[in-house]
């Protein structure tokens, strides 16, 4: 027996404007047979004008607060928001949405890991939380994916969605529903380039001068992140339920990052698990890059498809290149809701 972050709540927000694969070939070189045979997208939700990765963020950890059970009052000693899309350069987003929320003096940091932004803001949680420094936490992953495509990119445009989606933490005991047992994190900066946003910040700024227009948008070489993610998400998968001491056997569920269904169908049959395993809802969202993983595990329990006690593998991968797996234990959690029916409003 020992400390461990136990997951109480998890919220999920996704703005209502739906953009089908339909919507897209209205004004790309492309077609719903194409996308969805490549990757299993159907649609994907795109924030309205206005909207910031701040706003989806505040709703989902709203949203999570009230799956925990915790009301106006509540207190949370940290926050932390994975995100590719912050609000600004600077400050980071964690703060504002921790006072939107209502929560007074929290530690709050955003958290920069790209698609894998999820599992290291979820270790990163849980570390405080196992060395005493918080009680309970509330971990976002929010993205408005929308504001940094290039929309007339066939290759990345059709692939991305916004949303957000979070989990309230607390400590508790290793052996409980919820328990968050074993981690595994890594990155490659030699492919950095495989997934980018050349200019904007200061490599770019200090070369001076204007960086090209294609180079102020979201870039991706697919074929070798596709490769590399199924490497890399199966590695990790199979390193965290190794600290976690579980047999690859006793897995109920993998949720991977939601990038492709393909990719998530291969990195279940290198594990040797059971095709039933693979946990995926890309066909309505897209990849949603941080916000991809809390939303599935939402989706999924939305769906009634967890029972606690239920072993499950979190494993992403995402830029820099980055990756993450987590060994979670199915805690018996409050209904949760994805989509704009919130019982919140
Ligand atoms: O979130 C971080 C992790 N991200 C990922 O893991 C993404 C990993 N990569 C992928 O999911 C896939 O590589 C993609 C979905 C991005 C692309 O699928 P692919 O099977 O690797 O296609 P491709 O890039 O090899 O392109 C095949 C063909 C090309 O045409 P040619 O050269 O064969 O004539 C592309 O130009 O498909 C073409 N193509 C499209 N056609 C219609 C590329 N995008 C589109 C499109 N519609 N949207």
């Amino acid at each position: 027996m020992g400390t461990a972050a136990v997951l109480t709540g998890l919220g999920a927000h996704l703005p209502p404007r739906r953009v089908t694969n339909a919507d897209l070939a209205e004004r790309l070189d492309t077609s719903d047979e194409w996308i969805a045979s490549r990757t299993g997208i159907r649609e994907r939700r795109w924030a309205d004008p206005g909207v910031s990765t701040g706003d989806l963020a505040t709703e989902a950890g709203l949203r999570a607060l009230k799956s925990a059970g915790l009301g106006d009052d509540a207190r949370i000693d940290l926050v932390v928001l994975a995100t590719t899309t912050p609000d600004h350069p600077c400050p980071a987003t964690a703060p504002e949405v921790a006072s939107r929320i209502g929560l007074v003096d929290a530690a709050a940091y955003d958290l920069a890991a790209v698609c894998s932004g999820f599992v290291y803001a979820l270790e990163a949680a849980s570390n405080a939380i196992r060395a005493g420094r918080a009680a309970n936490a509330l971990v976002i992953g929010a993205e408005t994916y929308s504001t940094i495509l290039d929309h007339t990119d066939r290759t990345t445009a059709v692939i991305f969605g916004d949303g957000a989606g979070a989990a309230v933490l607390r400590a508790g005991d290793d052996t409980e529903p919820g328990a968050l047992t074993g981690f595994d994190l890594g990155s490659d900066g030699t492919r950095r380039d495989c997934i980018t946003v050349p200019a904007g910040g200061s490599r770019q700024r200090a070369a001076g001068g204007e960086p090209a227009e294609a180079d102020r948008y979201f870039q991706m070489r697919g074929k070798e992140v596709f490769t590399a993610a199924v490497a890399h998400m199966t590695a990790s998968a199979r390193a965290a339920a190794a600290r976690a001491g579980w047999p690859l056997g006793t897995v109920a569920h993998v949720v991977g990052h939601q990038a492709n269904l393909r990719i998530l169908r291969a990195v279940g049959e290198q594990l040797g698990l059971d095709p039933g395993t693979v946990v995926s809802n890309l066909d309505r969202v897209g990849n949603t890059s941080a916000a991809s993983i809390p939303l599935a595990l939402a989706d999924a329990a939305a769906a009634g498809r967890f029972a606690a006690g239920d072993r499950v593998l979190l494993t992403a991968f995402g830029g820099g290149f980055t990756w993450g797996a987590a060994a979670l234990t199915w805690p018996d959690l409050a209904a949760v809701t994805t989509d704009e029916r919130s019982p919140i409003r």
